[in-house]
Order: C-alpha cells, then sequence, then structure tokens
C-alpha cells in the first residue's frame, strides 16, 4: 500500500487499485488479531520460550504492533513499544505499556519484535546492548526490520539452533537468536492468520475485484479504499457467521445522529 501510495503521488501508477488493508474490516482484525496471535504461535513453536516473565520488545505500535504487544502482554510478558509516531507512543503508554527508544529496550528485551513495514528497525548497535539468548523475530515486512548484512558481519559463528532459530554467535561472546531468518515469524515459523479473521481479508479482496471490474469506467489510476457500505456489508456478514445480532438504529436515532438542529 505504501509502494502503491508512492506511485500515484509520482504519477507511474497505471491502473486503479483498491488498497483492502484500508477497510476497517482488514486491518483492525486481520493485522491485529491475526498478526498479534500468529507472531506468538511463530515465536513459541520456533523457541518453546516461555514468554511469562519475559520481557518482549514490540517495535511499531500500528495494527500489528499492538495486536502482539496486547497478546504477549496476555502472556504474562512485560511488553515495551518502540515508536516513532509520537500520537502511537502515547497510546502505547496509555494502554500500560513502557514506551522507550530502541536504544533503551535493547539491553532489557527478552524477545524483540518488529511490525513496523521500515527498514533497520534493529541495528548492530542495538543488538551489541542485547543481553546474551536475546530472541530476534520479524513480522513487519519482507526480511529488512532487522538490519541482517549488519547482522551477519558481527558474527563469528552462525549456526542452526533448531527448525526456524539461527544462532548468531558474536565476538563478545554472546548468541542472539534470529527467527525464520528475519522474515515474516509467523508465516514462515507457524501457519499464518486462522481462516476465521482471514474470511474478512478475502471477502475485501473478493468484493473489490468486483467493484473494479464493474466501475472500471469511472476509475482513474490512484489508489482507492473499498467503498463503505461494503467494507459494512462484510462486518454484517461476519458478525452473522459468529451468531451475533446488533441493535438497528430507530428512524428517530437516526436523524437525531444526522442533525445539527437537535442535541447541541
Ligand atoms: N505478519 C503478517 O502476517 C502481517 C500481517 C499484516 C501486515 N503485516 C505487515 O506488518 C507491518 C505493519 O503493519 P501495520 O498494519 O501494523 O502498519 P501500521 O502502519 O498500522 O503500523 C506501523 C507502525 O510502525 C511505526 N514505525 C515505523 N517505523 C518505525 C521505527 N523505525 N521504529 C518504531 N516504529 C516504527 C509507525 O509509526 C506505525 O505506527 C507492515 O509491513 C505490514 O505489511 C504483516
Amino acid at each position: 500500500v505504501i509502494r502503491l501510495r508512492a506511485m500515484e503521488r509520482d504519477g507511474v501508477l497505471r491502473f486503479p487499485v483498491i488498497a483492502v488493508n484500508d477497510s476497517d474490516t482488514k486491518h483492525l482484525f486481520d493485522n491485529r488479531y491475526g498478526t498479534g496471535q500468529s507472531t506468538v504461535d511463530g515465536i513459541i513453536r520456533a523457541t518453546n520460550v516461555l514468554l511469562a516473565g519475559k520481557v518482549v520488545v514490540v517495535a511499531g505500535y500500528g495494527w500489528c504492533g499492538r495486536g502482539l504487544a496486547m497478546r504477549a502482554h496476555g502472556f504474562g510478558a512485560r511488553v515495551i513499544v518502540t515508536e516513532v509516531d509520537p500520537v502511537k507512543a502515547i497510546e502505547a503508554a496509555m494502554d500500560g505499556f513502557a514506551v522507550m527508544p530502541m536504544r533503551e529496550a535493547a539491553p532489557l528485551g527478552d524477545v524483540f519484535v518488529t511490525l513496523t513495514g521500515d527498514t533497520k528497525v534493529i541495528t548492530p548497535d542495538h543488538v551489541k546492548a542485547m543481553k546474551d539468548g536475546a530472541i530476534l523475530a520479524n513480522s513487519g515486512h519482507f526480511d529488512v526490520e532487522i538490519d541482517l548484512p549488519g547482522l551477519r558481519a558481527m558474527a563469528t559463528e552462525v549456526f542452526e539452533a533448531r527448525p526456524s532459530v539461527q544462532g548468531y554467535r558474536l565476538r563478545d561472546g554472546k548468541t542472539v537468536f534470529l527467527l525464520a531468518e528475519g522474515r515474516l515469524v509467523n508465516l514462515a515459523a507457524a501457519e499464518g492468520h486462522p481462516a476465521a479473521v482471514m474470511d474478512m481479508s478475502f471477502a475485501n479482496q473478493a468484493l473489490a475485484a468486483e467493484h473494479l471490474v464493474t466501475h472500471s469506467k469511472e476509475m482513474i489510476a490512484k489508489v482507492y479504499r473499498l467503498p463503505e457500505d461494503l467494507d459494512r456489508e462484510i462486518a454484517r456478514l461476519k458478525l452473522a457467521t459468529m451468531g451475533l445480532a446488533i441493535d438497528t438504529l430507530t428512524e428517530e436515532q437516526a436523524s437525531y445522529l444526522a442533525s445539527w438542529r437537535e442535541g447541541t
């Protein structure tokens, strides 16, 4: 989505695109609850680490990061959040997590997970400050969030500690463990998100494809959001599959909520 927006900005996008990640029924659920759960799943399957009492450092408090922070906290971990966005940082702090720069979190963490979409979020300088035995994983973007060339350059030996776990022996005698070669740990070391959350993501993709076909004439080469009524429709369908019902606005309520003549 970031790349598509950059292409639109630079005038090189050649066809209309619907960014399904912008749909509420995608990022609020797939990114938060899907990534939250499956990232913990990947870390546990790869390492069998006991999260209770451990310090888990979550880089990025976007939808994926907050999902992971919430789940790691649920396992009894003490969670530190690192951010670059001041608003997200306040949210993390008010959600009850410690907030600090990665430089300060590095010596405190037992497990580090990047979920930022950014590059070189964990650098050799951070790794130098980490504890012996620290676990590094990425659940964000490709394999660039942890500086792997930098990590390799500081290692005297790289060995397969367990499936999906590489030990990096450092010059100072410490070893850090990299999961899934720094690729998305939930996909590489677990099974990705359960179907019960991907259903909404795929519904977004299917309806977006249909919308593109049926509305191609009026769409130009830009990045669109899926129309909100379709996003709501997916939520309604999901609720029905969960056996949940909700209230409906009465006509009086709908007009009250839409009015500036009343309620002021
Ligand atoms: N593992 C998966 O299955 C899965 C699923 C969905 C999305 N993703 C990926 O996860 C990444 C995050 O997705 P999201 O929906 O949470 O995005 P988001 O935009 O909601 O959140 C990203 C957060 O990272 C922060 N950030 C950026 N650079 C940072 C840095 N250097 N240090 C600390 N924080 C930094 C941003 O301020 C932002 O709050 C994306 O790359 C996305 O493609 C992975």
